[in-house]
């Protein structure tokens, strides 16, 4: 594998992140392209991320460090992407969608170290 596929899925996370720091900050009504671009690298992310961990799978098998996690970004991603659609749709609370894309984050950002601190992702 490259180096940049290698390191994809970090540079559109982090990319991500501040996209999506920007779009609070500017708050409603979402900047069409910010958001466009958001949710494409958020995408990305999900994609490199799982190509990456596939590949680590085959060649490695399923380690207890891997398995936790995935778990942890399966659960991030479903929580960003359904309070994603959902603060994008409007009417329904802000506040708690906000929080819970936070939490999605927390949940999703741990699954990263977990991976990273374990040698699963980039050992
Ligand atoms: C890897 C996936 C994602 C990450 C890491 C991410 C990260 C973030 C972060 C850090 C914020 C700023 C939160 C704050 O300061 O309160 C944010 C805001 C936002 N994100 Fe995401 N996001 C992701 C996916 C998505 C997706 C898939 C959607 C849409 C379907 C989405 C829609 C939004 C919206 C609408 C906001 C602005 C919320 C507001 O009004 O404050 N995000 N995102």
């Amino acid at each position: 594998m490259s180096r940049l596929e290698i390191f994809g899925p970090i540079i559109c996370l982090v990319l991500t992140l501040l996209l999506g720091l920007l779009l609070t900050k500017l708050g409603k009504p979402y900047n069409t392209v910010l958001f466009t671009i958001h949710k494409l690298m958020a995408l990305a992310v999900i994609v490199l991320t799982f190509r990456r961990i596939l590949y680590l799978v085959k060649s490695n098998g399923w380690q207890a460090a891997l398995v936790l996690g995935c778990i942890l970004l399966v659960i991030g991603i479903i929580g960003l992407f359904s309070s994603g659609a959902m603060l994008s749709i409007g009417g329904f609370n802000h506040k708690l969608l906000r929080s819970v894309h936070i939490v999605a984050n927390i949940s999703l950002i741990s699954g990263f170290v977990i991976l990273i601190t374990r040698g699963q992702l980039w050992g």
